[in-house]
């Protein structure tokens, strides 16, 4: 080995089906609060750590995610999926450079960076061949059962087990750190002579501790180990996910109206003495600046709030941005690159798609704003629409500084209202408005005098 290779490589296991599941998604692109699992596994390798992920299943799903989130992991496909010793057999050109690598199931999204680290730090301290991480489970079915017997360790999967090693409440967590060339050493003679006709990598800590090699398991807390084999586990590993977020962001002055109803993925980012009222969901890279209002149901998806942004409740924001003091809602729809600047508001039943709100401006009641500029200080009234699709381009729409839109007014794009122009309620505006000018587009109205009356003698 020379002076350039890293020490230690992380292998991620990801090629596997997940049969009970029972679903079109590969298993490890199931979502815990928005991330896929294949992604928890990866922000669990130690820093500093190249890391590759064995990939089969759906692997095309995979690549794409892995090249948008973490384009420096490699991919090694394993074409036929005969088991996690398999995988790991298939594997061996990339690790086998290496001088340990950590193993980590792919379905393990509870296990901490820091319990990952301290085994990385163990095996490397202590010499020893292969250690790995367990934990107990009183009702340990489906695992691989840890059986110790004076200086040997094996692991004896639950269908493989006898009666006896079925009772055995240590289990295998999924998580190894292998001397590469231990690992080396006994990766080729895996056999699949067992109850599921499958190479097991646990059969490698067997051999490696049946050759005399130093073996350890290192006990952790069942919550960080429980491994999502359906869609209960998923269910149940969801739910502990968002405790332990919703516990990290509460100890840092997060306040929460009802700590049993609120999403925060792991993501996301809320600073202190933010309000979050029950039922929000706060997923993907959003950002929550200090002292600002997530109303009650409120969705937020990449949104960004600055420092004092009050939201009032059924408000989505996906993909966008509300700058310090801006407000929205209730019942507003904010997203595709939408930027509210500072003090803008958009109101009851506002739609908001690639729009950018200028500073104090208002876009109150019953609004469509799509590939819109708005300036300052502009107020845009009740019912007013963009025009801004012609069936084949989206096309733009300004609306300049304090402008007064009037109510009802279909903006047909591209169009521009030069500052401090208004438009007439009900208008439809087709041709650029100039500065300061008002805009009528629409019919005069015309009364017809006596009309009712001469309606009743017709149809007496
Ligand atoms: C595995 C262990 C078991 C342990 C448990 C911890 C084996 C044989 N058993 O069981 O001892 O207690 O994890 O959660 O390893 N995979 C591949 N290629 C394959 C098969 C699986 O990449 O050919 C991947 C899967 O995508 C998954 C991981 O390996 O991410 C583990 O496979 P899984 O089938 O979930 O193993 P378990 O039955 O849970
Ligand atoms: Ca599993």
């Amino acid at each position: 080995m020379d002076n350039e290779t890293p020490v230690l490589g992380t292998l991620v296991l990801a090629a596997g089906k997940g049969k009970r599941m029972n679903s079109s998604l590969p298993k490890v692109m199931h979502t815990v609060l928005g991330r896929p699992m294949l992604g928890y596994a990866l922000a669990a390798a130690p820093d500093g750590s190249p890391v590759a992920a064995v990939v089969g299943h759906g692997w095309e799903r995979l690549r794409d995610y892995l090249s948008s989130s973490f384009p420096s992991a490699a991919l090694i496909r394993q074409e036929e999926q005969r088991g996690t010793g398999h995988a790991v057999k298939v594997a061996r050109p990339w690790w086998e450079k290496f001088k340990s690598v950590l193993v980590l199931n792919g379905d393990l999204p509870l296990l901490r960076r820091a319990t990952v680290q301290s085994l990385v730090e163990f095996q490397a301290s202590s010499g020893a061949a292969c250690v790995l991480l367990s934990f107990t489970m009183p009702s340990p079915r489906g695992y691989g059962h840890v059986v110790r017997s004076g200086e040997t360790l094996s692991i004896v999967e639950d269908k493989d087990a006898t009666p006896a090693q079925r009772k055995i409440q240590e289990v295998n967590g999924g998580c190894y750190v292998f001397d590469a060339r231990a690992l080396a050493s006994v990766i080729d003679g895996l056999s699949d002579d067992n109850a599921q006709n499958e190479y097991y990598l646990p059969d490698a800590v067997n051999a490696i501790s049946a050759g005399g090699g130093a073996v350890a398991a290192i006990e952790v807390d069942s919550c960080e180990c429980l491994g999502v084999n359906t869609q209960a586990d998923l269910a149940k590993v969801t739910r502990l996910m968002r405790g332990r977020i919703l516990s990290s962001l509460m100890e840092m002055g997060v306040r929460f109206m009802d700590a049993d109803s609120a999403w925060v993925g792991p993501d996301a980012e809320v600073e202190p003495d933010v309000e979050i009222m029950s039922g929000a969901v706060i997923l993907g890279k959003s950002f929550v600046g200090r002292g600002s209002v997530v109303g009650v149901g409120c969705v937020l998806n990449n949104a960004r709030l600055g420092a004092g942004v009050r939201l009032a409740p059924y408000v989505v924001v996906e993909d966008s941005e509300l700058k310090d003091g801006a407000s929205a809602g209730p019942f507003a729809y904010v997203r595709g690159g939408s930027v509210l600047s500072e003090e803008a508001f958009a109101g009851k039943f506002v739609e908001l798609k690639n729009t950018a709100v200028g500073r104090g401006s208002k876009v109150a009641h019953l609004s469509y704003m799509g590939d819109a500029v708005i300036g300052e200080l502009a107020n845009v009234g009740a019912g007013t629409i963009t025009c801004n699709y012609d069936g084949v381009s989206k096309l733009p729409t300004k609306i300049g500084d304090r402008c007064f839109v009037g109510s009802d007014t279909m903006l047909v794009a591209p169009v521009s209202l030069g500052a401090d122009s208004t438009t007439a309620a009900g208008s439809a505006i087709t041709a650029d408005v100039p500065d300061g000018a008002l805009a009528v587009g629409r019919a005069r109205q015309r009364n017809i005098e006596g009309w009712a009356s001469r309606k009743t003698a017709r149809e007496a």
